[in-house]
């Protein structure tokens, strides 16, 4: 999947695009410049006193200095109370990232190698590409099928690890109609790197719209084949699937249509439409020789239009 690149905003941070990440940004900005005032003083203080004390000749003298109540005391209590007050900074954050709003809107996301699937509260799904509305609390309730991923859009400040077995959640409320990237933050496999999906954020009439019709503000109904072939990048078959005849994870859509392939257990089919259905939806039935049976199924993720689209398209690739 291709994106633009991410909106940098400033030098230092990406566009504050979530009503948490002013607060956040806030906090990292405290600890920067601490950190700096503190490495510069350091720094020059060790470097003056080096240069001062700097033993000259041989009848400079050993200083007899033994140690400075004042000087000890002072340096335990500053950074304790910087300290202290970091925690509370920190605190005051955290509870508001970890509790979302009792009217969050509430996704199911899930993770798997590598793709991103997002359940809406209608049923609606969408693959990679999660819409949310602009100015209503998003919380998404997240899992993952295989290993360890995370959820990290960085215009969100929002980062959050996804795990197989047990839910874990974040949320963040949109402030501004825009497209953005969320990546997978966890080390996850040779498809780590593409993991990403887009987040779009609209107006809430927008959004309605897109739940009702899949459509985006703007959008048309495409012909079948359009359709597939714009499912073929969004729902992230290209992730796998080459259309050049370079093998990837899977078999390439090069001539797929009307081909004969050689199935794992010695059989053999030829590839029409009920073949690429059954793909679709039991995916390691018929694994083609030669390849691993990793596929997820697409069952529930794609509507009958879709797969009817999708198998329109493959007939057109050749
Ligand atoms: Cu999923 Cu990295």
């Amino acid at each position: 999947m291709t994106f633009d690149p991410i909106d940098l905003g400033s030098f230092w941070m990406p566009k504050q695009s979530s009503t948490i990440a002013e607060e956040i940004d806030t906090a990292y900005y405290i600890v920067y410049w601490l950190d700096v005032v503190m490495f510069v003083a350091l720094m020059g203080a060790l470097a003056y006193f080096m240069w001062k004390y700097k033993r000259r000749g041989p009848k400079d003298k050993l200083s007899d200095v033994t140690h400075s109540t004042t000087l000890e005391i002072s340096w335990t209590i500053i950074p304790t109370i910087l300290v202290i007050g970091l925690f509370f900074v920190g605190l005051k954050g955290w509870m508001k990232a970890m509790v979302a709003p009792g009217n969050a809107l509430e996704i199911r996301t899930t993770a798997e190698m590598y793709m991103w699937t997002f359940t809406y509260p209608n049923g609606n799904v969408s693959v990679n590409e999660l819409v949310v509305p602009k100015g209503q609390p998003v919380k998404l309730i997240m899992s993952s099928k295989d290993v360890l991923h995370s959820f990290f859009v960085p215009e969100f400040r929002v980062k959050q690890d996804v795990v197989p077995g047990m839910y874990t959640t974040v949320w963040f409320e949109a402030i501004e109609n825009r497209e953005t990237v969320l990546f997978c933050t966890e080390y996850c496999g040779v498809g780590h790197s593409d993991m990403m999906a887009k987040v779009r954020v609209m107006e809430k009439a927008d959004y309605d719209n897109w739940q009702e019709t899949g459509l985006l503000p703007g959008e048309k109904p495409l012909p079948p084949a359009e359709l597939g072939k714009k499912l073929f990048t969004t729902r992230s078959c290209n992730t796998c699937h080459s259309l050049d005849g370079s093998r990837i994870q899977g078999p390439t859509f090069k001539g797929i249509f009307g081909r004969t392939e050689q199935i794992a257990d010695g059989s053999s089919v030829k590839v029409d439409e009920n073949y690429i259905r059954e793909s679709l939806l039991e995916p390691n039935k018929k694994v083609v020789q030669g390849y691993p049976a990793v596929m997820p199924t697409y069952k529930g993720l794609l509507k009958e239009t879709d797969i009817d689209a999708l198998i329109a398209y493959l007939k057109t690739v050749q």
